[in-house]
């Protein structure tokens, strides 16, 4: 069989995911006990205590197909968003909503408009439609460019895709900059305003929610995954207009999210003990890193999300500090997929796991 002949151009050119090592991989090729996934900024302190017995009740009912729309859940983000169950939209994960995007409005010879170091989720699922990414250059400060990304649009771009805050960076649009995008970007084009990480940002000053800044072109997205540290049932949402969602319904597989996921979804979403608990952690861990790194001279970028950028001098020193730091039992993330590769992404985890990330790094430097 000829493989090459069989595939388009656009597929070819994609590269398989390279996924981090699982906590098991690492325990059995380094012979350790103690491990700490710090590289996919999930939640380090696992998820609500609701989500269990939510999803025990839903096994009742698994011979059954899900509800398509998710009724129950929609109606909860609905109602704690003041939209229109029908400006809401759940899938598996907000990545398959990006999916969805790129299935419901893209025509072949569109173009996307987004940064050069950003969630390469997007970058991937533009590629399977084979669609021209332009990717502006963040700033100095690893912030996206609005002035360079509103250059780049033009009468073929469908779709300016923002993650705010940005992942892998942490950094965010201030609120100033976010209205001037929104303000100034034309009517045909989407905006994409990715808010994974919304939960950890939501009470910072100027930083402005999608949803309290929007036309009627400005698609939000957020997820379980982070805050609710439900990344292993794969649920995420989109708020937008109406016409949009009604558009996007067509597209989404029909019985996605899976039964589970929507009751684990709606146990997480009413517990907020457990939602501030884990912002709390995420501060507090973030502050106590940047006091260890400016202690230990090493350059970093703030972040308002779980995770922090670490700067280190080329593409060498990254490799070797992940995988040094990879054989004491601390699983990093270098972001080179990202478009950042001297850059090295650490995610804020439990104190225990912070400790670990410190003592690992002074035995690496002999500090
Ligand atoms: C900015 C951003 N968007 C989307 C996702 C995907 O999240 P989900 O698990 O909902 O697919 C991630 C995950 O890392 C992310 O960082």
């Amino acid at each position: 069989m000829n493989i090459d002949k069989l595939l388009p151009d656009n597929i070819k050119k994609l590269k398989p995911y390279v996924a981090g090592k699982t906590i098991a991989e690492v325990k059995k090729e380094y012979g350790l006990e103690r491990i700490s996934k710090l590289a996919s900024n999930e939640n380090r302190l696992g998820c609500s205590s609701k989500v269990k017995d939510a999803v025990l009740e839903s096994l009742k009912e698994i011979q059954d197909y899900p509800d398509p729309i998710a009724g129950k859940l929609r109606r909860a983000i609905a109602d704690r968003n003041g939209v229109k169950e029908s400006e809401v939209i759940l899938a598996a994960g907000s990545e398959s909503i990006i999916s969805i995007l790129c299935r419901t409005f893209f025509k072949h010879d569109d173009n996307a408009v987004t940064a050069n170091a950003t969630f390469v989720g997007f970058f991937v699922q533009a590629g399977v439609r084979g669609i021209e990414l332009k990717k502006i250059s963040v700033t100095d400060n690893y912030c996206f460019d609005v002035d360079g990304i509103l250059n780049a649009i033009d009468e073929k771009t469908k779709m300016v895709y923002l993650a705010n805050p940005n992942n892998p960076t942490g950094t965010y649009l201030k609120a100033d900059e976010y209205k001037k995008l929104v303000d100034s970007i034309p009517k045909h084009v989407l905006l994409i305003a990715d808010e994974a990480y919304y939960e950890y940002a939501a009470e910072v000053k100027d930083y402005l929610p999608a949803i309290d800044y929007r036309n009627e072109n400005v698609i939000i997205l957020r997820t379980f995954s982070k805050a609710y540290g439900l990344a292993g049932f794969r649920i995420g949402y989109a708020i937008a207009d109406e016409k949009l969602i009604t558009e996007m319904l067509k597209t989404k597989l029909t019985f996605e999210p899976t039964a589970p996921a929507q009751a684990a979804a709606h146990a997480a979403y009413g517990d907020n003990v457990f939602l501030n608990r884990s912002i709390e952690v995420v501060k507090k861990g973030r502050q106590r890193l940047y006091d260890f790194f400016d202690a230990h001279s090493v350059k970093y970028e703030k972040s308002i999300s779980n995770s922090v950028m670490m700067i280190l001098n080329s593409e060498e020193e990254a490799i070797n500090f992940t995988q040094k730091m990879l054989e004491q039992g601390v699983i990093l993330r270098r972001i080179n997929a990202f478009g950042l590769p001297e850059c090295v992404r650490i995610t804020i985890g439990t104190p225990s796991e912070m400790d670990h990330f410190e003592e690992s790094f002074k035995q690496i430097f002999k500090q």
